[in-house]
Parts: structure tokens; sequence; C-alpha cells
């Protein structure tokens, strides 16, 4: 693809769109609404992207299971609102249950939002829906105790100046993010089935791999004369960095931008469940290669060289180098991953849709909307940002977005249509009574 070209054209796509379109509203209900305020959180705390989709996860299955659980069986979900649980309240009492008891701290958010949902309703309308609401989330918040994702993983570097090609702390890095993810248990997919679906990294030093580093090297230094301004500005647009709702949030308001507004809240919950999913567990698939290949960064294999290619000691990436191994990126993970469960829901790849940034700095207060009309564009366009960040080979990007695309479509087949409770499934509508 041709960047430029192509970001010549968007940019006169959106300029035809503000200039005749009415206001977009944006899909708008209680999976939504749990979603954006979530987001808040993850910005709030700065949680990493991968710890972050856990609890998306969690959220937006205790949701889908909810809604599930109020419509009767063969009902039609758009109508499931009649029945004796008020789904759209269940699923509200259900993510609230699942962030107070996973951020405690924010209560008080967390309390307003749902008064704001179910405040309005009969005494017996709120208890039948936080009985089934609340009962589904400790459910969730049960199946995960023991995952493994609180364990302690003991993680050594190569020391710097190491073997050639392997990870080793980056300049000012003191810790790595998150070893244990590896170990973590999948929500739905098993992560060894993906652990050798790209081959790794490539070998240093070799034709191909010299190509890519010459591409980030030039592409990605902090002081490119070579990177284009559209190049920088996608650096930026998609670095979700800390203090943002990251990645997956990013992808989040890509899905809001692209279901219909009439969209019910079972398939809200459904694909928004599936998103969370997917990303977490490809991100497990994604952490075993990180540590299991413990390949070096660009900004590592530059100062440090090879034998072939001419070290440069004072190189440094235009964004700050995330603090875990290179291979593959996290970034084509995740967005493989969202992307993956958006083509399984629509049946196509094709779209259309206008998304923003979070992005500012001291120099950029906020970039241009960006349109696109394919998912996996947007995830290709995300994947270079990250060598138009001086953070990844090529290589990576490209088995990284391939891995996430992988692991989508195994979690979209295997996607549970029921769900039961202590061995009823429950389909009759009746609010479940412990
Ligand atoms: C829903 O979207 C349609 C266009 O797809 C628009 O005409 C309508 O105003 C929107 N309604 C709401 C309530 O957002
Ligand atoms: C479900 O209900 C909605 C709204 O009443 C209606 O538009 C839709 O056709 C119904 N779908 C089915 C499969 O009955
Ligand atoms: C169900 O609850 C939602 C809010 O949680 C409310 O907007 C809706 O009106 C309720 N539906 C019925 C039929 O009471
Ligand atoms: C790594 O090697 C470079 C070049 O030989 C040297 O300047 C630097 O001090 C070394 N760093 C460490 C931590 O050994
Ligand atoms: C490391 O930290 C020092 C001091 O804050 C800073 O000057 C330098 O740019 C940092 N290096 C990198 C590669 O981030
Ligand atoms: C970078 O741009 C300069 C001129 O702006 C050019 O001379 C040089 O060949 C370019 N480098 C690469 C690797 O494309
Ligand atoms: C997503 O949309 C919400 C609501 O408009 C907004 O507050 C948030 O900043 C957006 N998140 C990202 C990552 O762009
Ligand atoms: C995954 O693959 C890497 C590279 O082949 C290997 O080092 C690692 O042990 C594998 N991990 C598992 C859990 O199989
Ligand atoms: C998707 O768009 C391409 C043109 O970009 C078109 O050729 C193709 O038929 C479309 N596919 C679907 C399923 O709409
Ligand atoms: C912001 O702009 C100033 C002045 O042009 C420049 O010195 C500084 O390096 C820029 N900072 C960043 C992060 O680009």
């Amino acid at each position: 693809m041709a960047p430029t070209i192509r970001a010549a054209q968007l940019a006169a796509i959106l300029l035809v769109f503000l200039a005749c379109s009415a206001p977009v509203l944006a899909l708008n209900n209680v999976v939504t609404q749990w979603n954006v305020r979530y987001q808040g959180v993850v910005r709030s705390l700065s949680i990493a992207n991968q710890q972050s989709s856990k609890y998306f996860a969690e959220l937006h299955l205790a949701q889908y299971y909810a809604v599930l659980l109020a419509a009767p069986s063969g009902s039609n979900a758009s109508t499931s609102e009649n029945v004796a649980v008020n789904a759209s309240a269940a699923a509200a009492y259900a993510g609230h249950y699942i962030l107070s008891a996973t951020f405690p701290f924010q209560q008080p958010n967390f309390d307003a939002l749902l008064k704001s949902q179910v405040g309005g309703l009969s005494s017996a309308d709120r208890t039948a829906a936080h009985d089934l609401g609340v009962k589904v989330a400790t459910k969730i918040i049960a199946a995960r105790v023991n995952d493994g994702s609180a364990d302690w993983y003991d993680f050594t570097p190569s020391p710097a100046n190491g073997t050639i090609g392997k990870y080793q702390f980056t300049p000012n890095q003191t810790n790595a993010l998150y070893p244990q993810l590896q170990n973590t248990r999948p929500f739905l997919v098993d992560p060894s089935r993906f652990n050798t679906t790209n081959g790794g990294p490539l070998t240093v030093p070799s034709d191909t791999y010299n190509t890519q580093l010459a591409e980030v090297r030039t592409l990605g230094s902090s002081t490119s004369s070579n990177r284009s301004a559209t190049q920088t500005e996608t650096a930026y647009f998609w670095a979700d960095l800390a203090g943002t709702g990251a990645i997956t949030s990013h992808w989040y308001n890509i899905t809001a931008a692209v279901l219909p507004n009439s969209t019910d809240v079972l398939t809200t919950a459904k694909v928004y469940a599936a998103i969370g999913v997917a990303i977490y567990d490809a991100s497990i698939a994604g952490w075993k290669q990180k540590y299991g290949v413990l390949f070096w960064r660009p900004i590592t294999a530059i100062r440090q060289g090879d034998g072939v290619n001419t070290p440069d000691a004072t190189w440094s990436p235009l964004l700050s180098t995330p603090n875990h191994p290179e291979y593959p990126s996290g970034h084509s993970v995740t967005s493989g991953a969202a992307a993956g469960i958006l083509i399984n829901h629509f049946g196509s790849d094709n779209t259309t849709f206008t998304i923003g940034s979070e992005y500012t700095s001291a120099n950029v207060t906020s970039l241009s909307p960006r349109s696109y009309t394919k998912f996996t564009d947007t995830a290709t366009e995300i994947g270079l940002s990250r060598i138009y960040g001086g953070l990844h080979f090529r290589k990576a990007i490209e088995d990284g977005q391939a891995l996430g695309l992988a692991v989508a479509s195994a979690v979209w087949a295997s996607f549970p249509s029921s769900y039961s409770v202590d061995g009823v499934s429950i389909v009759t509508g009746v609010p479940l009574k412990n």
C-alpha cells in the first residue's frame, strides 16, 4: 500500500463527509455506556492494554450472558425487554458488579451510571434485574479465579550488549510488562494452537532482516527526515499511550461506529464480548511468542549492531519503546483480533467509518478524524504506525495481525450462544433466586 496516496484520498473523503453529513449518532445502549465508563477507568489508571482487555471481556461477557438469560429461548431479542427480567437492566447490573468488584475505589463512578440506567424502574423490576445480573457477574469472576494472571513469573532479560537478536531491556527500562500473561488461562481458545502459526522472527542478520531493519531505522527514527508528515501523524494517531483508553478502546469505538444504531442489546453485547475475549486470548498467544522467542527491539538492534548492519549508538525511536519483547507486535495482535471479530460478525471486510484519536501532546492538541473502508486496512495501518514509531520490524506486524485474525475466527466459531447457571439454563425469563 502507498500510505501517502491513500491519506490524500482519505482526506478528500473526509472533507466530503464533513461538508454534507449530519452528525452521526453512534450506537448508544447499556453495553456501550458501560464500555465507555470502563474506558475512563483504563485512562485514569493507565491500565496496559493486555490487562485491560481481560476486564473488557469480563464486563461484556457478563452483560451478554445476562441478556441471554433474560431472553426466553427463541424469542426476538429486540423485544426481550418485555419478559419478566428486563434484559437491559440485567446487563446494567452485571456491568456494574464486574467493575465495582474489580475497581472498588471507583464505586461512586459506577453507582452513578447504574442509577441513570435503572433508577426509573419499579422496585420489583430492579430486584429481578439485580438478581440475574449479579448472579452472572459473580460466576464470571469466580471462573477467572486462579487463572494464572496473578502469579509471579521470574523474568530476566539478556544482559546489555548481550546475544545478538535477543531481547534486552531498552534504555531506562526497569521491568518487563506482564510476563505471566503467557501462562494465563484464556477465556475460550487454547493459545498453544497458535504458538507456531507464523514461524517466528527473522534470522539476524539475513537479507530480509537487513531490509526490515533499514526500514524501521529510516522511517522510525525520532529525527527521521524520510518519514512523511502523514506517517508521523499515523504513528501518533494509533499510539494510544498510557493515559488514553489504549488500542482496545480505540477498536471498541470503531465497533460503536460500525454497528447500526438499531442494533439490539443482545447483539451489541455479543460483539463487544467477543472482541474482549478475542483480544485477551490473542494477547495470551502473542505473549507466549513474545516471551518464547524473546526478540530484540529496533533500538537495541540499531544501537548494538550485529556484525553486518552498522550500529548507531545515537538512534532513538519516534515513540518510546514498550517494555516487552518485540515479536509479535501487540498492537497488531490486538487489531487483528478486533478486526477479525467484526469481519466475522458482518460477514465482510468492507465497511465505512470515521474515527478520531485520543492522542495529544505539547505540540499536537488533536488529530483529525480518519475514514476507512476495510477493517483489515485499518489493522494494517495500525501495524505500519509501529514502524513509523520506531518500535517494530515489519515481520512482527504482519505475523501479529495474522495471529489476531486467526484467534478471532476461532473465538467466533466457538462463541457460546447459551449459558447456564448452576446447571440450569435460564430460558424462561424467570428471575434467578439462590
Ligand atoms: C440512526 O441512524 C440513522 C442512519 O443510519 C439515522 O438516520 C438516524 O437518525 C439514527 N437515529 C438515532 C436515534 O441515532
Ligand atoms: C424482531 O423485532 C423487531 C422489532 O419489533 C422487528 O423489526 C424484527 O423483524 C423482529 N425479528 C424477528 C426475527 O422476528
Ligand atoms: C428496561 O430497562 C431499561 C434501562 O435499564 C429501560 O430503559 C427500559 O425502559 C426498560 N424496559 C421496560 C420494558 O421496562
Ligand atoms: C555496550 O557496547 C557499547 C559499544 O561497544 C559500549 O559503548 C557500551 O558501554 C556497552 N554497554 C554496556 C552496558 O556494556
Ligand atoms: C532515558 O532517560 C533519560 C533521562 O530522563 C533521557 O534523557 C533519555 O532520552 C531516555 N532515553 C530513552 C531512549 O528514552
Ligand atoms: C532519506 O531521505 C534522503 C533525502 O531526504 C535521501 O537522500 C535518502 O536516500 C533517504 N533514505 C532512505 C533510506 O530512503
Ligand atoms: C471513545 O468514545 C468515547 C465516547 O465518545 C470517548 O469519550 C473516548 O475518548 C473514545 N475513546 C477513544 C480511545 O478514542
Ligand atoms: C512457543 O514458541 C516459541 C518459539 O518457537 C517457543 O520458544 C515456546 O517455548 C513455545 N511456547 C509454548 C508454550 O509452546
Ligand atoms: C467489497 O468491496 C470491494 C471493492 O473495494 C468489492 O469489489 C467487493 O465486491 C465488496 N465485497 C462485498 C462482500 O461487499
Ligand atoms: C514541540 O515543538 C517544539 C518547538 O517547535 C520542539 O522543540 C519540540 O521538540 C517538539 N516536541 C515534540 C514532542 O515534538
